[in-house]
């Protein structure tokens, strides 16, 4: 398994699973090009043998400098379990720590549990904001400060 930056060539791969890995919602439409046209560098790809098994949308907050934000994650259904979204996360946040970010951020909506239960596993306080989105839209909002443990969990060899 590699674990890469995405480029804009990924997006209607991406675009091709996204649907079925959130076990039918619709939701391809948030994965848009200008993810991979502008946000590439901080977004990444996993792959096995040139197959897509997952991926993670993300990029360092242009508004709050100590700042990282995680778009989007999923991992091929088949994939789950084996540590593989962890993986992700554990390299966004040595690249958040390496452009100074101190806090990861993201959001989910309040009935994706797995969601919900992945992100209190990987250390995220989380809070429930009535209306987040727009009128009924409420939404779960995570934090997660970062620590320099996390700066050794990908790269040891770089400190
Ligand atoms: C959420 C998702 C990305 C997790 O991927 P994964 O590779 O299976 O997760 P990992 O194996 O890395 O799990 C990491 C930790 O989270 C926990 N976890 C992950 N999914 C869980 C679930 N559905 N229920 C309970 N715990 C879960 C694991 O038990 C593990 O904890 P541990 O390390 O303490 O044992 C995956 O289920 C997915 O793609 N879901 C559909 C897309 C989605 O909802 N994305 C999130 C919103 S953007």
């Amino acid at each position: 398994v590699s674990i890469r930056a995405a480029t804009v060539a990924d997006h209607q791969r991406v675009l091709a699973v996204a649907d079925e890995w959130w076990g039918g919602r619709a939701i391809a439409g948030l994965a848009q090009r200008l993810f991979f046209d502008h946000f590439a560098d901080t977004s990444l790809i996993a792959e096995d043998e040139h197959q897509l098994i997952g991926f993670l949308i993300g990029f360092l907050s242009q508004t709050h400098s100590d700042e990282a934000y995680i778009h989007m994650v999923a991992v091929h259904p088949d994939r789950r379990d084996s540590g593989l979204a962890r993986d992700l996360y554990a390299h966004f946040f040595d690249l958040a720590r390496r452009n100074q970010r101190a806090t990861v951020t993201c959001i989910t909506s309040p009935v994706n549990q797995g969601s919900i239960a992945f992100h209190v596993a990987m250390g995220f306080t989380s809070e429930l904001h009535p209306d987040h989105d727009g009128p009924g839209n409420d939404r779960i909002v995570f934090s997660r400060d970062l620590d320099p443990i996390d700066a050794m969990t990908t790269s040891p060899v770089d400190g």
